[in-house]
Order: C-alpha cells, then structure tokens, then sequence
C-alpha cells in the first residue's frame, strides 16, 4: 500500500468538484488501502481523495479518544452526504494537510448523519457528534472544493506544524 502524495494550495485539485464513484472495483478499494496509509503517514486524522489528487467522492477518517473514552474507529465512506445536521454550531480549530502550518476555527454543526457506501458498495448510515462529526464535515468539503479556511473567522500560522489534528 504505497503512500501517496498529498498536494497542497494552490494545486487546482483542491478546488474542483470530485465525481461521484459508480464502480466499486479493486482499483477503488486500492485508492482506499493507499488514502488510510497515506493518511497515517502524514500523521493526520482524515483524508479526501482530491487531496491526493484523485477528483473522486471518497473519504477516509480515523479516530479515537482514549481520555474521553471513544474507541478507535476507522471509515472509509464512498459517495458520502449529509442528510441531517444539528441546529446547533460549534465553533472548533482545525488545520488541513492540504495547508501545511496554518490552523484555523471554524463553525460546524454539533452532529450529522452522513449516508454513502463502503468500499464493497454497501449502503452505511452514520450518526456522529463532536469531534468525529467535524471531521466528517471538513472531508466532505473537500469533494465539494471547499477549504476550512473557506469558512474560517480567523486563520493563524502554526510555530510548529504539522498540527496533530491535520486534516
Ligand atoms: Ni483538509
């Protein structure tokens, strides 16, 4: 599973509209291996596949939360879509693999479903809060073009990077 490059602002892979996937193939499922690799290898928290320049709707996260008790947990969603998202907005710091030592709070909303497919092509329904649901929020932007410093009210450059919570 080889790690993949990740391409950085301004590369225009970034900002086009990634393409919604029909054939759940053994390249596809090689995309996934490579993207949680590639993802670890960073180190980072989740990944979308424009961000290793592959203009597809896949996404990959992966956390865990040993003070707060979540175990770790490993997705790989295709085609991935909000269908419900909480009133209620929290406002949280991010940083982006994609934009190499700036951090930056952003508003999401506190929860969401998100509905897509497993790399086999099986239907998944996800309920998530907190912080896993953020990270969701910013991976799916990402298909969409979207930058967390897109949505940001305030932006600041990291003294030391990468931020552990690089997405
Ligand atoms: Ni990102």
């Amino acid at each position: 599973m080889p790690v993949r490059e990740i391409v950085t602002v301004p590369h225009p892979a970034l900002r086009r509209k990634a393409q919604r996937v029909t054939t759940f193939d053994a390249a596809l499922r090689r995309l996934v291996d490579d993207m949680i690799e590639t993802m670890r290898a960073a180190p980072g928290v989740g990944l979308a596949a424009p961000q290793v320049n592959v203009s597809q709707r896949v996404i990959v996260v992966e956390y865990e939360d040993e003070e707060a008790g979540v175990p770790h947990q490993l997705y790989a969603v295709v085609n991935p879509r909000v269908v419900w998202a909480a009133p209620e907005i929290e406002w949280g710091v991010e940083g982006c693999l994609s934009i190499p030592g700036l951090a930056g709070e952003v508003p999401r909303a506190r929860a969401v479903t998100v509905v897509g497919q497993d790399p086999h092509g099986q239907p998944l329904r996800l309920n998530l809060d907190g912080w896993v649901a953020r990270i969701f929020q910013h991976e799916i932007d990402h298909l969409n073009g979207v930058l967390f410093t897109d949505r940001a009210r305030r932006v600041w450059r990291l003294e030391e990077s990468p931020s552990a919570a690089a997405v």
